[in-house]
């Protein structure tokens, strides 16, 4: 867990103890060969993938490690299987010694609707929940955040984010770290700026779930929400009584003005509805780094309005909010 080492200091110097107590029990156990069938075939891909000084990084406008002339034909291979063997890539995109790792998501795409709305993320501590495979918290880094720790249950997601470190080929004030919100201790207000995008309706109460978010915060922080919502007025809230575009763990969908009277009620200050966007296939689709299906086959493919089970089709709100 040496990895971890510059992570328990920095938040040992914020006074952060109690969690480097917990997240030394935390990861040992998230990382156990003995629990995950596939843990041991992507550490040996990340092994097989090239030791190579990238001669430039790109973080502030994307995504991109090294360029191709780093790279001999043989390293070039390696790097591609390397790669290939940590499928399905679903948030995106990278460019990696010129490699284009095409995802299933364009996650740049939220970020782009996401950053004029936000307070500067410069020298900010930072936080995002269920952060995937890490690649806004690469931006956040771009956008000149002291330190970013995201947080995601699937360990795939977190290989790749190991991948890319490695490709990256040097210490950042950036972690991914395998633990859902849920294992996060309480009230720690520790963050400037939490970001919880794509994982609210994904929470069994969202009610509790918002609470969480503001138990992260110091007192002035700032929370960036982005979820799924519906069309309708302060009383409208979809609950799927089974699956939803194919999920099976899809719980509230409400209107933006009801996430918003949530967000009031828990507390939050200063909430704004900054975007609402309907999810298009070309934001979310099959590629050859994501080869499974993917949004356009979880369609109505008569209506594309609906979505396979006949409920209105994905449509994503950006709600950003402060903290007293
Ligand atoms: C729709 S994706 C969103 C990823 C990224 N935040 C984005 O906006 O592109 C939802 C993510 O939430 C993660 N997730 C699911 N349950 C979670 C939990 N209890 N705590 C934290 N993350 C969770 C999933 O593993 C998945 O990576």
């Amino acid at each position: 867990m040496n990895d971890y080492k510059l992570l328990y200091q920095a938040l040992e110097s914020l006074g952060a103890s109690a969690w480097v107590q917990l997240l030394s029990e935390q990861l040992p156990a998230a990382f156990d060969e003995r629990t995950h069938g596939d843990l041991l075939k992507w550490k040996a891909a990340i092994d097989e993938l090239p030791n190579v000084k990238p001669s430039r990084v790109n973080l502030r406008d994307a995504v991109s490690i090294g360029e191709s002339v780093d790279l001999s034909e043989q390293q070039l291979q390696q790097l591609v299987r390397g790669l290939q063997k940590l499928h399905p890539w679903r948030k995106g995109p990278y460019r990696l010694f010129g490699v284009d790792i095409d995802t299933e998501w364009r996650s740049d795409w939220k970020w782009d609707r996401l950053k004029p709305h936000i307070a500067p993320l410069q020298n900010r501590m930072v936080l995002d929940i269920g952060c995937g495979n890490g690649y806004h918290c690469w931006r956040m880094l771009g956008a000149g955040a002291r330190l970013v720790i995201g947080i995601d249950p699937t360990l795939l997601s977190v290989m790749q984010f190991q991948a890319l470190r490695k490709l990256y080929g040097a210490d950042l004030p950036m972690y991914v770290l395998p633990l859902g919100v849920e294992q996060l201790p309480a009230e720690m207000r520790l963050f400037d700026t939490v970001f919880s995008m794509g994982v609210l309706y994904h929470r069994r109460s969202p009610i509790d779930h918002l609470l969480e978010l503001k138990g992260c915060l110091r007192p002035g922080g700032e929370l960036v929400l982005e979820t799924l919502v519906v069309e309708g007025g302060a009383d409208t809230v979809l609950f799927p009584e089974s699956r939803y575009a194919q999920m099976r763990n899809v719980w509230f969908l409400p209107s933006c003005d009801l996430l918003m009277a949530w967000m009031r009620r828990c507390g939050f200050k200063n909430i704004r509805l900054c975007d609402v966007a309907k999810t298009t296939v070309e934001e979310q689709r099959s590629t050859e780094w994501m080869r499974f299906n993917s949004l356009k086959d979880f369609l109505d493919p008569q209506n594309s309005a609906l979505t396979c089970e006949g409920l209105p089709a994905p449509r994503r709100a950006i709600v950003v909010a402060c903290i007293d």
